[in-house]
């Protein structure tokens, strides 16, 4: 039989998805689960979104679309741009994908030869890690553990870079610990940024409308203007408009790798669909009641799953201010036993905790951190309180 490439040796399906699965397989069997395992926003976009889908399909054009992306929709984006603090981007400066995962997956394509070098902190998402195994770059990971609140520190990135990789690779708000970069934050590292201008910048700040406190959204363009020479914003808009399973993702960055976005768009995905693209326009475009609601509600949430964890002796849980996720160090937890099960990992404690308790998390090794483990809190409210008071137990029946 014929082989695969030998990059399939290095592909591995998402940890997450196999807890997710898991979680399903013992619900459908009958089991009282809680899953706070992955990580999607639970709730459905604005009745006007459906209705321009639906007006799209009834005026199909019937042909192929634009690889860059609509105009209409790259003005959409470039409106949402403008309204976080993002000027002076033209359609010329923006592509399109098939969610934010396959831009990025574009500009690994783009800006990595095989062997390249891309710096990120751990925790990172697990993509991050999966697709430079896939394009076949060199990763270099920054440690960023609970004791420095999960962030990047100046002088580590500027140790990092001084080695000179071609991508730097920067997330904020943070998936998987719920972190957002102060403007005082962004500012310090955009200064280290600027005293290295041989390497790319991607920001994927997909959650920049999910920020809580009053903290607001920075990004190192507004601190510092000329790396809108080097700096990629990438955007999507799974989370922010309840959106997941329609793929829409965007980047900013400049003319340059839009362009080259957009020939890779040319020779897989060709566009996104018509129909995607009115939802789109309507999400950006229309009435912002709907993520402007589900982010008070995700503040309130994770009031409370902060809450219910600071009360566990021993789990340390640095504050998250954005997107929906909390990341514990729950590494108290090692070398004890609950119901006879000893613990020894991150990945024993969510095995042990889904089959005694029902309560599905993702281990945070999935996420280069195995002291932690993640609890994404978008679960109908309902459920938040008693998965949480399961949690609690979890942890008193620890010996
Ligand atoms: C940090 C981060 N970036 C990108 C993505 C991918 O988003 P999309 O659904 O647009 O592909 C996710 C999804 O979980 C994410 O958490």
């Amino acid at each position: 039989m014929p082989k695969l490439a030998e990059r399939m040796r290095r592909a591995k399906p998402s940890a997450i998805m196999v807890i997710a699965e898991k979680a399903k397989r013992l619900k459908a069997e009958g089991r009282d689960i809680i899953s706070f395992s992955i990580g999607v926003p639970n709730f459905l976009p604005g009745d006007h979104v459906y209705a321009a889908a639906s007006a799209a399909l009834k005026h199909d054009s019937g042909q192929y679309g634009s690889n860059r992306g609509a105009d209409a929709l790259l003005d959409a984006f470039l409106e949402h741009l403008r309204a976080i603090g993002l000027d002076g981007y033209t359609r010329n400066h923006c592509a399109t994908g098939i969610g934010a995962k396959q831009v990025l997956y574009n500009l690994y394509e783009a800006l990595l030869n095989e062997g390249d070098s891309i710096v990120f902190p751990t925790p990172y998402w697990t993509s991050y890690l999966d697709i430079a195994e896939i394009v076949g770059a060199r990763v270099q990971l920054l440690p960023c553990g609970p004791e420095q609140n999960y962030k990047l520190l100046p002088a580590q990135l500027d140790a990092a870079l001084a080695s000179k990789p071609r991508v730097f690779l920067f997330n904020n708000p943070s998936n998987p610990t719920g972190m957002v970069y102060s403007q005082t934050e962004i500012a310090a590292l955009a200064d280290v940024l600027l005293g290295h201008p041989e390497t790319w910048i991607i920001t994927d700040d997909i959650y920049n409308r999910m920020v809580f406190d009053g903290v607001g959204y920075h990004n190192f363009v507004q601190i510092h203007p000329p790396l809108r020479e080097r700096v990629i914003f990438m955007d999507s808009l799974s989370k922010t408009y309840g959106m997941p399973g329609w793929r829409v993702g965007f980047m900013a960055g400049p003319e340059i790798v839009a362009k080259a976005l957009t020939t890779l768009n040319s020779n897989h995905i060709t566009n996104l669909p018509e129909v995607t693209t009115a939802a789109a326009i309507a999400a950006l475009s229309g009435p912002q009641d709907v993520p402007l609601a589900r982010c008070a509600e995700f503040q309130q949430k994770r009031d409370l799953v902060l809450a219910a964890l600071n009360a566990i002796p021993g789990v340390v849980c640095p504050r998250p201010q954005g997107a929906f996720y909390v990341f514990p160090d729950i590494s108290l937890a090692f070398g004890k036993s609950h119901n006879g099960q000893r613990i020894d990992s991150d990945v024993d404690l969510c095995a042990a905790l889904l089959e005694a308790k029902g309560v599905a998390c993702v281990p945070g090794s999935a996420f280069g951190e195995p002291r932690a483990l993640r609890i994404s809190y978008t679960c109908p409210t309902p459920q938040l309180a008693p998965g949480m008071q399961r949690i609690q137990q979890f942890f008193a029946e620890l010996v």
